[in-house]
């Protein structure tokens, strides 16, 4: 992970991590594994996502956010969550390509809330 992703509390950032892991696995899977395979790594992605925001959020309210800023993040994370949601609702009934498409798109909406909402953390982390 780059490390202008970073927000220097070690538990968000490997989390991070792994969601950018999981996304070059389905990459460099893409041309050779079966459609049932993909779909599994697609699941896999999905749940993670899904997991770390509520990660995020609990690790937030240790970390004493602000009240305003823990508001407006959470907010983010449901638009992103809703998204990831109906992914899976929908993922048997979906193309792998069309499937991958989406994953792109979520992943540059993950890279851009990292950005303009995690990196607000770093100035709660000591
Ligand atoms: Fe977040
Ligand atoms: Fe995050």
């Amino acid at each position: 992970m780059k490390n202008i992703f970073k927000t220097n509390d070690e538990r968000i950032d490997s989390e991070h991590e792994k969601i950018f892991t999981l996304n070059r696995k389905l990459e460099n899977q893409i041309n050779s594994n079966s459609e049932k395979e993909l779909k599994e790594v697609v699941k896999e992605i999905m749940n993670h996502v899904l997991f770390h925001f509520e990660d995020e959020e609990a690790h937030m309210i240790l970390l004493d956010v602000d009240k305003e800023y823990f508001n407006r993040h959470q907010k983010e994370h449901q638009k992103i969550r809703t998204t990831c949601q109906n992914l899976v609702n929908g993922i048997k009934r979906t193309e792998i390509e069309d499937l991958q498409l989406e994953v792109n798109r979520i992943m540059i909406d993950i890279k851009a809330h990292i950005l303009n909402f995690d990196l607000e953390i770093k100035k709660y982390v000591s």
